[in-house]
């Protein structure tokens, strides 16, 4: 990808809606959308880098890496080459008992990167699953111990996914309400909200959540703590501090807990390292994997685990085995596109744009956030605005300020009424001001 690979931010010409749209707005039916309110979806015909191109001509600067995902840019041409080659060569095998190459260099190339003692790749679908993976994992290694540990630690808004399990360790929300009965209990640790301002300590917060996993870890019941390290993504992207995970990573060693740091959105490279957790010292017991792991080209997800973890399942016994597996379990074109994206990292610079896109976050943000009122947060590539007195999730203003931003050629989708920007790699310093610029506007429009 050369420098020039993101565009220049000119409108192009605007055509009519094309007839598919009819066949989506009479059949699907899509995710995190109230069908009544958002009847028509926005058709998207190409990406190119940082922007999207919409099929009624218009083009609009992806502000959330379409969900968190797209990590290089959109149609990143080393990316889409590896799956076409791959594709051609072998779209998918049965990966119980059969591998291929794509699947072993990926394992090898992230085992090489991962913070120490994660050298034991699972793979699955989705975020979702390599969270079920990382809890089954947990659950059942004590179980080969012999030890009755069950509890699993998770923190107060934590989100780590849609399926059941994932649901259960997530906060309780209006996403799990329907089902709230029906979801196994789980012990919540308090949100470690750092101070408002410079303390040579931690926060009351922090100390409460550091008393919380203390006195779980003397319970020994525990048998994981889960946490998205220093960002909750869905929660409302709210920071922590490095300290504070350094800190529960030691009380949860010594305590025997394990740690399931789910670095799904945090992975590669969003929170300005190649994983959050590096920013902490100590290392977590189990990594979950997924989002921007192809590049944001196709789904995959995984799960990493010590040999130690590894090892409580060898057994001749068969009962012993961890029966978990999908259909697409390691597929070979998600896989090449993985490597690809890793190779990316190492013959590009990617870290530079990273930190490109931190340095216009930290030069833009402040002066946004005392213009509107609003208090910012920032951990490397990402940045949230949120109100001072924050009306929450179901916030209308989230699809207000969405449409209006699309209007002006700004892709974001506010979480309530935290508005946040997520961009891909591609985004340069002067697509960020226009970001910038155009969020000022919609909240001068709206307030
Ligand atoms: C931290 C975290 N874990 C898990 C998930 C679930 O991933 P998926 O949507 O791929 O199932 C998400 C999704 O946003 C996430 O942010």
């Amino acid at each position: 990808m050369s420098e020039g690979y993101s565009t220049a931010n000119t409108p192009t010409h605007h055509e009519s809606n094309p007839e598919w749209l009819a066949y989506d707005e009479r059949y699907i039916w899509h995710p995190y959308t109230q069908m009544q309110l958002v009847s028509r979806a926005i058709g998207v015909e190409r990406g190119e880098g940082a922007y999207l191109y919409l099929a009624d001509g218009r083009r609009a600067l992806d502000g959330i890496s379409s969900w968190w995902v797209t990590l290089h840019g959109h149609v990143h041409p080393k990316i889409a080459a590896a799956i076409a080659e791959q594709a051609a060569k072998l779209e998918q095998v049965i990966f119980a008992g059969f591998t291929h190459e794509p699947a072993a260099r990926l394992a090898q190339k992230l085992v090489a990167i991962m913070p120490a003692g994660l050298d034991k790749v699972f793979f699955s679908d989705d975020g979702s699953t390599a969270v079920e993976v990382s809890i089954k994992m947990c659950l059942q290694f004590w179980r080969h111990r012999g030890e009755s540990r069950t509890e699993i630690l998770a923190l107060e808004h934590a989100y780590h996914g849609d399926t059941f399990g994932a649901m259960a360790v997530s906060a309780r929300s209006p996403f799990t309400a329907p089902f709230d009965e029906l979801l196994f209990q789980v012990e919540r640790l308090p949100f470690p909200s750092p101070p408002s301002q410079w303390e040579a300590g931690f926060s009351d917060a922090e100390t409460t959540f550091l008393d919380a996993l203390l006195e779980a870890g003397k319970r020994q019941t525990a048998a994981a703590f889960i946490y998205e390290p220093l960002l909750l993504g869905s929660g409302g992207m709210l920071t922590w501090r490095p300290r504070v995970l350094q800190e529960a990573l030691a009380i949860a060693k010594h305590y025997k807990i394990l740690t399931i740091a789910d670095e799904v959105l945090t992975g590669f490279g969003r929170t300005g390292t190649m994983f959050a957790s590096e920013q902490a010292e100590g290392n977590p017991d189990l990594m979950t994997l997924s989002k921007g792991i192809t590049g944001g080209f196709l789904p995959m997800g995984m799960t990493l685990a010590t040999s130690e973890i590894f090892n409580a399942f060898l057994s001749n016994d068969r009962k012993r085995t961890l029966f978990h597996g999908h259909s697409y379990t390691g597929n070979p074109i998600s896989a090449a596109a993985a490597v690809a994206s890793l190779e990316i990292f190492e013959e590009e610079p990617v870290f530079e744009r990273i930190n490109a896109i931190a340095r216009s976050h930290s030069a833009l943000g402040p002066t946004l956030a005392r213009k509107h009122n609003l208090q910012f947060r920032q951990i490397g590539t990402v940045a949230a605005f949120e109100p001072q007195k924050s009306a929450g999730y179901l916030s209308t203003k989230s699809l207000e300020w969405g449409k209006r931003a699309l209007d002006q050629g700004l892709l974001v989708r506010p979480l309530g009424d935290t508005i946040y920007l997520l961009p891909p790699y591609a985004t340069t310093p002067e697509d960020l001001e226009f970001a910038y610029a155009t969020i000022d506007q919609v909240l001068s429009q709206t307030a």
